[in-house]
């Protein structure tokens, strides 16, 4: 029954919340509809395209514990997403925050790259991986895509960029080859 109406769930916590933009200087909507763009425009599977247009949905389904929003909404996006879409679309989610971590390990200069926003975030989710931490990263079977969607996520911050409203994705939503 849920499944029926993702499209319709997804819209819902985006006019309920997307107009916050904890700390940068796009709205959470403009951020997603901008990472989705980029998103499709590299070519990326439809799946990817929907991870990039909900990859910070987490921030919409608990508590803000920052001004940054919910440090943990990787978990929490990827948990809410994987029972309502497959692996492709949740789990390069789940993994994008840890894929910020990874690109820190592997490269210092990342950082400079990051909005202040998500500096300040980098700090409460505990900073660059460890070499460790690093290798179980790159073990996941969605650690590529989940590096690829880190690109959107950060290129997905231009203010005042015109691009496709939320609704046109709705189709794409709606598609059940990507619900279970
Ligand atoms: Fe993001």
């Amino acid at each position: 029954m849920r499944a029926m109406h993702v499209a319709d769930e997804v819209l819902g916590l985006f006019a309920a919340h997307g107009g916050n933009t904890y700390a940068e200087q796009v709205s959470m909507e403009q951020h997603a509809l901008q990472a989705a763009a980029l998103a499709r425009a590299s070519g990326a599977s439809d799946a990817l395209v929907l991870a990039a247009l909900l990859h910070d949905v987490g921030h919409f389904l608990a508590q803000p514990d920052s001004e940054f929003g919910v440090t943990d909404h990787g978990t929490t996006g990827g948990a809410w997403l994987a029972e309502r879409f497959e692996p492709a679309v949740s789990e390069p989610v789940r993994l994008h925050v840890a894929a910020k971590r990874f690109r820190c390990f592997v490269d210092p200069a990342y950082e400079e790259q990051l909005s202040s926003a998500s500096v300040g975030t980098l700090r409460l989710q505990g900073g660059a991986m460890s070499a460790a931490e690093a290798r179980e990263f790159e073990a996941e079977p969605f650690a590529q895509d989940a590096l690829a969607l880190r690109s959107f996520d950060d290129g997905g911050k231009v203010a005042g960029l015109e691009i496709p409203a939320l609704d046109e994705w709705r189709p794409l939503l709606d598609s059940p080859g990507f619900r279970l």
